[in-house]
């Protein structure tokens, strides 16, 4: 057996502790910090489990030649200490291994290291291009440690809990066909087939509806997926699901199984007692009262339509609004102490109204019947009682009390993207939002299908497999915009967290779906043609929901970034900043792939 060319630890510099007095260890690691006072030194030696306190004291009996390889030390340099354990003074206790330090008896060099380009103390100082570019640096702080070991405890209790449950882990292929989720496909070509390409999976999705048919009732996979899409802070390129099918399910069913898990997630990791069941809210009633379908649930400011009340106005901005097709006007109440909310603070919300192409907001400060603003000027009295009288009793909230209201008048579309961006801007100016505080709810009764501007046509709001309800079942092709899905998400403080549905079981179902979504036959058959003729052989009614992973890591780590809970994650760009993926390559290789590569302008 080799020998080890250095000392292995006998202890993680977290473990020791005061019952651990007087015993002989060895520590390995990184060193933290040091610092020389005549001949004495103290060495912080840190790994992922914590820092422990080195002392290196002539005057204990340490070598004149050992203490010159101790004041040698560098931050960042590998090391390992033989010493024995002592408790520090009573007054520099600190509980845990912050109790002792190690009296050292011997040191080793056993790997220098340059100096860092990044600090790893403190707060990170380096911008988020250098951290991303010396991101095996980076990962060394503690911060981005404890969440890569909470991401791993996790993805443990979720397997465990899903094995308790009865689901299968099965893995599906990456190398695959088009798996349809929205977004675009990552392409890799295949050697053996020239001019042929597989497509990374945007999700399982087909392969764990086949597990169904094949016979594996309850399957669950950590997976990773892949879409080319824009990205944002919880959108990642590559990104893992915690990936859910059942047969013979329903609503019914599956949410108490997904909910306990969730639950016991929240339990143990933020020791929170979520109230079960979660909430089931319309999409109609989330996008009519917050404007989104992943809202905010952790305080009111619901909103509402008010087209009926300002009917026979004539005031321009709500008269032009009205007159559109799909127009609308749109109240926001809030009660507060109007100087609350400044002037300077009103203009920034109505910045927020003009980005999504709103003329601006109408807004007033309203005390009694002393009324300020456009609001004064554009409502009457009778209309501007109404509207607080329809959003107090909507928020439960004293119609009499004084507030700031807002009127957003526009398309639709236009005023619930503005508004529900303001409602979380003034929560967030007002601090309704409590910290440590998770609201979900589960979104229900989403359209089948939304209607495409760009294509022209009806694309699905899930994916093209999920199940309209049994009502509408009739309607695919000849009511496309009335019909509702058995599609649901889970939402919490205003991400969407999971999605699902109950999926279609019939061929004939699901090639009518094909049709209402402008597939021809041969579109079908050539994308699709495998999944129709496994559905002819006996397929039970199943379904299943897939949930962002990094997401949940992400809440549960107090982060809103999901780079932050993924150890090599991409840039906005969709670029590794640490090995400069993606890069050219060479043209032997492409030649091999039957690729000629033709950039664009
Ligand atoms: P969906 O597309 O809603 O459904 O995705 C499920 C969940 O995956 C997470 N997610 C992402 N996380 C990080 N980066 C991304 N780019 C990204 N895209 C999605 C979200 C989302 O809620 N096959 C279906 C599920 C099903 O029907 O069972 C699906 O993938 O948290």
């Amino acid at each position: 057996m080799p020998t080890a060319s250095f000392w292995p630890r006998t202890h993680t510099c977290g473990a020791l502790r005061i019952d651990d007095e007087g015993a002989d260890v060895t520590l390995n690691g990184w060193v933290e910090s040091q610092r020389a006072m005549g001949g004495l030194m103290f060495v912080q030696i840190r790994d992922r489990y914590g820092v422990t306190q080195v002392v290196i004291d002539q005057a204990e009996g340490v070598s004149e030649a050992l203490f010159d390889v101790a004041k040698s030390l560098r931050n960042e340099f590998v090391i390992a200490v033989r010493g024995v354990v002592r408790g520090r003074d009573d007054k520099q206790r600190r509980g845990g291994v912050g109790d002792i330090e190690l009296v050292c008896r011997d040191l080793q060099l056993v790997t220098r290291s340059e100096a860092l380009p990044i600090t790893l103390e403190g707060k990170a100082a380096a911008s988020e291009e250098l951290r991303l570019k010396y991101r095996y640096l980076d990962l060394r702080r503690p911060n981005l440690q404890n969440k890569l070991m909470l991401r791993h405890q996790v993805t443990l209790a979720t397997r465990n809990y899903f094995d308790e449950m009865g689901f299968l882990d099965v893995e599906t292929p990456i190398l695959t066909k088009s798996t349809p989720e929205g977004a675009r496909d990552y392409l890799v070509p295949s050697r053996v087939h020239p001019g042929e390409f597989y497509a990374l999976p945007q999700s399982p999705q087909i392969f764990k509806q086949i597990l169904m048919l094949s016979g594996y009732d309850r399957y669950m996979q950590i997976a990773r997926c892949f879409r080319d899409e824009d990205l944002r802070a919880d959108r990642q390129p590559e990104f893992t699901q915690v990936d859910i099918e059942m047969a013979f399910t329903t609503q019914d069913i599956l949410f108490p199984i997904i909910e306990k898990w969730v639950a016991s997630v929240f339990k143990q990791f933020k020791g929170i007692d979520l109230q079960l069941p979660i909430p089931r809210l319309t999409y109609a009633s989330v996008l009519e009262h917050y404007g989104v379908d992943r809202p905010d649930l952790r305080f009111g400011l619901k909103m509402a339509t008010v087209n009926d009340v300002v009917a026979a106005t004539e005031a321009a901005p709500l008269r032009g609004a009205l007159d559109l097709e799909d127009g609308c006007v749109k109240a926001l109440w809030v009660p507060c102490d109007p100087a609350a909310l400044s002037r300077k603070k009103m203009d920034a919300l109505t910045e927020i109204a003009k980005q999504f192409g709103l003329g601006g907001l109408l807004w007033g400060k309203v005390d009694g019947d002393n009324v300020s603003g456009a609001i004064a000027k554009f409502l009457s009295a009778e209309e501007r009682a109404a509207i607080v009288g329809r959003l107090s009793e909507l928020n439960g909230t004293d119609p009499s009390a004084p507030g700031v209201l807002m009127l957003a008048a526009a398309r639709v579309g236009q005023v619930n993207d503005a508004l529900s961006r303001i409602r979380v801007a003034v929560a967030k100016e007002l601090e309704l939002i409590e910290e440590g505080v998770f609201a979900f709810g589960w979104v229900v009764d989403f359209p089948l299908f939304g209607w495409s501007e760009d294509e022209e046509r009806w694309d699905p709001l899930h994916h093209p497999f999920t199940a309209p309800i049994p009502e509408h079942m009739g309607m695919v092709e000849s009511a496309p915009g009335e019909v509702i899905s058995d599609a649901y998400d889970l939402v919490c403080n205003g991400y969407e967290l999971g999605g699902g549905s109950i999926r279609i079981h019939d061929p004939g179902v699901q090639a009518s779906i094909f049709r209402a979504i402008g597939l021809t036959e041969e579109e079908a058959e050539h994308k699709f043609g495998f999944l129709l003729e496994a559905l002819r052989y006996g397929t039970p009614p199943h379904g299943g929901m897939a949930f962002g992973l990094d997401r949940i890591v992400m809440l549960l780590a107090g982060t809103d970034a999901i780079r932050d809970v993924i150890a090599f994650p991409k840039t906005t760009a969709a670029s590794c900043l640490m090995t400069n993926a993606p890069s050219t390559v060479a043209t032997e290789q492409l030649d091999e792939l039957s690729i000629a590569t033709k950039l664009r302008g």
